[in-house]
């Protein structure tokens, strides 16, 4: 027992110090570990969905998907975010959420080579150079992967929980489950899983095809002793509300492929028409 405690206070030595975002209470980061998934729509959808349930709460979003920053184009937002009088950044706002993205910062044409260091350091500014204001939640697009990012993210800030994203197919939950694996090796809460891609439906003739599987999360989510969050089907709507810059959350919210997205009852609200929305939490 003493060596183990011993062990304990050395890995905790070892370990930086996580320190919390100026003025945001709950971080929630949506993770995968294969990439084109659907991290990014999901955190867009998450973010709306939050704010939209419960229109008390303040959300915001940050894209720290660095090489390939998506929210600009998701949230339809574009430009540079303006300074405050104590150096910090604005986010720019869209929807009511704020958000932060490297592709605010540098032109979308440019390549961005970066070695890790610089990418750690480009993302501590995206977190904390910026003026949130007052969140809820802070809700963080992680880029795909398990790699060094993810985990000086994880040990950088306190998160009060993961939504780890996957298709049904094998090789996308084999890369969920090490991400999940990541979350719990530092500590950090997975508040569980969200399937995507497993039903598309013929919009012809209502054809059910489960193109990359049908249950794989779910197993995984029960292998693994986390809940599952939302089951969100293959759907043109999906893809050309977020080409459009549109999220499905914002422009369709009582689109079947919203609501049947829902795994939970969403919670009773006193606007019917928002009630019917709440995603994933
Ligand atoms: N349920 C869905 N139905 C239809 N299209 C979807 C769905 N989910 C995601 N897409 C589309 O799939 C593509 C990839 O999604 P997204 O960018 O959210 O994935 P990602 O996991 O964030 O990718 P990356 O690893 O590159 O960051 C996008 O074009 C998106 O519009
Ligand atoms: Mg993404
Ligand atoms: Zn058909």
């Amino acid at each position: 027992l003493e060596l183990w405690l011993r062990q304990r206070q050395h890995m905790a030595r070892g370990l930086p110090k996580q320190k919390p975002i100026a003025g945001v209470k709950e971080v929630i980061v949506v993770a995968s570990g294969k990439g084109g998934v659907g991290k990014s729509t999901t955190a867009v959808n998450l973010a709306l969905g939050l704010m939209a349930n419960d229109q008390s709460k303040s959300v915001g979003l940050l894209d720290a998907d660095v090489y390939g920053p998506s929210i600009p184009k998701l949230m339809n937002l574009k430009g540079n975010p303006e300074l405050t009088d104590k150096n910090l950044m604005r986010p720019l706002v869209n929807f009511g959420i704020p958000c932060m993205s490297m592709g605010f910062l540098v032109e979308e044409v440019a390549p961005i080579v970066w070695r890790g260091l610089m990418v750690m350091s480009a993302i501590e500014k995206l977190i904390r150079q910026v003026d949130w204001g007052n969140l809820d939640y802070l809700v963080i697009d992680m880029p795909p992967g398990t790699g060094d990012v993810q985990l000086s993210i994880t040990q950088n800030i306190p998160i009060a929980g993961a939504v780890i994203v996957s298709t049904p197919q094998d090789i996308a939950l084999l890369d969920a489950r090490r991400g999940a694996e990541m979350f719990r090796k530092v500590n950090v809460p997975v508040l569980g899983l969200v399937q995507n891609m497993s039903v598309f439906q013929c919009p012809k003739c209502s054809h059910q095809t489960h193109i990359f599987g049908s249950d794989g999360a779910k197993e995984l989510a029960q292998t693994l002793g986390v809940e599952m969050l939302g089951d969100i089907p293959l759907h043109l709507n999906i893809r050309e509300t977020s080409d459009k810059g549109q999220p499905v959350v914002v422009s369709s919210p009582d689109s079947p492929e919203v609501s049947e997205s829902l795994t939970r009852k969403p919670r009773p609200s006193h606007n019917p028409k928002r009630g019917s929305i709440t995603m994933a939490m």
